[in-house]
Formats: structure tokens, sequence, C-alpha cells
């Protein structure tokens, strides 16, 4: 019998914290391969499930492009194809899935929901966002820092202008694990979770790296060597849509905020934009944008990181 190591799912950033070195490392040997045309079959005969909730452009298609590259297959299915659509449980959808696939991707409204299936399933689930984390935008934009950086984290600082969100609490838990410091700017109201604070206080104790949490963008962005920004109306919270729109007034990345950063500083959006809220088109389309790389780089890092959760296990249920 094939010893079959326990699977390991991503629902969280800390989930592989130990592992994202190396997960950036070969993302990054992976993106130059693919431009030399180069794709390692490292998926071959792998079958990967995307389970959808909610709408995307990046996510979904660079998985299916990740696991068609290196040899391997996706299956989409929005959850309303499943019978999860009319009420079959998630634990028996995972237990059935799990006999078929080597992974599932889901995204899913509630965190809740994303962590019953990875308890259901014997196969990895990764999280592809849901209202506490996206996990895997973080990985590309760490290999867009770290590509832009040469390869440094440690005395850099990132500014985060915009909702304390699940891409800033991914974000908090990406940059207190490779050590870069973080400083946030919410509206009063929309500061991120203290338990994710906390975690990531306690990665940061561990990489020296500082956490710093305000309400002003300015401040923010002062001496920034990065900015990052994100929609102030998330997919979920579109019934807070007139209040948040009042509430994240000033929290915009135009010229004037980006002046405040280093001469060199460079501007993360994960997309999909609302152009005129939270970046204006001249920052988003200008030169100092790193956004276009950071959609790119949602492939390499996947890639990756499917390598590292669906090559080395043998099939078990
Ligand atoms: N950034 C991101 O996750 O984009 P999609 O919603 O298009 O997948
Ligand atoms: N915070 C955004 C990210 C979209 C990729 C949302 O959850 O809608």
């Amino acid at each position: 019998m094939p010893r079959i190591a326990p699977k390991q799912d991503f629902l969280s950033v800390a989930d592989l914290a130990e592992e994202i070195p190396a997960l950036l490392a070969r993302a990054d040997r992976l993106k130059r391969d693919r431009a030399r045309g180069i794709l390692p079959p490292t998926l071959r005969g792998r079958n990967l499930g995307l389970i959808f909730e909610k709408p995307s452009t990046r996510t979904r298609t660079s998985f299916e492009v990740a696991m068609n590259d290196l040899g391997g297959h996706a299956l989409y299915f929005s959850a309303k194809d499943l019978q999860l659509g009319r009420g079959e449980t998630i634990g028996d959808t995972a237990r059935v899935l799990s006999r078929y696939l080597d992974g599932i991707a889901y995204r899913a409204f509630r965190h809740a929901d994303v962590v019953a299936l990875a308890a259901g399933a014997s196969i990895p689930v990764i999280n592809a966002l849901d209202d506490l984390e996206h996990p895997c935008q973080i990985l590309a934009d760490l290999l867009t820092m770290r590509e832009r950086w040469g390869g440094r984290f440690r005395g850099k600082r990132l500014a985060w202008i915009g909702d304390g969100n699940n891409v800033l609490h991914s974000l908090l838990l990406g940059a207190a694990i490779v050590g870069l410091d973080l400083a946030v700017a919410t509206p009063p109201r929309y500061a991120p979770q203290p338990d994710v604070v906390a975690r990531a206080r306690q990665f940061a104790r561990a990489t020296r790296s500082t956490l710093t949490f305000g309400t002003d963008p300015s401040e923010a962005a002062r001496g920034a060597d990065a900015l990052y920004t994100d929609v102030w109306v998330s997919m979920g919270d579109e019934a807070e849509q007139a209040a948040r729109e009042t509430a994240f007034q000033g929290y915009q990345i135009n010229d004037a905020l980006l002046a405040r950063a280093q001469s060199d500083a460079f501007v993360l959006h994960d997309l999909p934009a609302h152009r005129g809220q939270e970046i204006t088109d001249a920052v988003l389309d200008g030169p100092r944008s790193a956004a276009w790389d950071q959609a790119e780089n949602r492939l390499h890092a996947q890639k990756a990181l499917l390598e590292r959760l669906l090559a080395r296990r043998s099939r078990g249920r």
C-alpha cells in the first residue's frame, strides 16, 4: 500500500506559513519556465474541482489555466449547478467529490462553509475567496512584491488604504509571515477583525515585522514602498453600498496620495477595480501600477500551490 500523507488544505494564508518562501520561489521558477515555453507536466492525471458561489474573472481563469498548463484538468461548477443548490449537504458533496477529484477550490459567501467542505473532504480544499480571507490572492501579491523588490521584504513598508476585508485579512497574515511592514488605514467602523489581527501579530513577533492601524490614508501612505487598495463594497456587502460609499470617501489611491509614498513606490490592486472610487484611472493605468502583473501572478502562484497540495499525495479516501 502506498503511504498516504495527510491532506493539506489552504483555507488561510496561515495554513502554509512556513512554506510561503518556497512557494514563491517555485512560482517564480514556473513563471520563467512558462515564458520560455516550458510547461512541466507535474499535475498529469490530476483533477481540480472549482465550486464558485460568486462571480470570478481572475481566480477561475488562473486555476483552469494552471491545471491545463501542468497537464491536469479543472472542472467548474457554479453552486447552483450542483445538487448543493437543491439542499444536498456540504458534507455529502465533499464526500462524493473526494471520490473523483484530487482537490477542490471553493469560492463561498461564508467561511464556515469552506471549513465544512474541508472537514468533509478527504482531498485538499483551497479557499478561492470567502468573507474572511482570500489567501490565493495574497500569494500572487507577495510574488509581485518579491519580484519588484529583488526578493526582499524586510525593511519594506506596504500601506493598505480601504476596507478591513477578506483581502486585508490575508494580507496581514502574509505580510507578518514574510517580515514585511504593513500600515493599515481603514474608516473607523471598517477595521479588520481583531482575531485575525491577533494571529498576524503572533507571526509579526517572530519575523519582527511592524503592523500599524489607523484611519488616515495620508499617514499610512507617507514614505511607503507600495500602496494597496481594494473595492469599497465587496461581494456580499451590496446591501451596505450606500453607507459604504459615504464612509469610504477619501480612501482613494490617487496621484496626491501616491505622492506621499516613496518616489519609486508602486500600486497594488487585486481587481476588479471600481475606477473613480478606491483608485483613479490615472493611477491604475499609470506607470506605477503593478495591478496587471499582480493579476498575471495569480496563475504562477497558484501553480506552485497546486503542485504542493495535489502532486505529492497518493490518492486516498
Ligand atoms: N482578484 C480576484 O480574485 O478576482 P476575481 O474575483 O475576478 O477572481
Ligand atoms: N474584497 C473583494 C475581493 C474581490 C476579488 C470581494 O470580496 O469582493
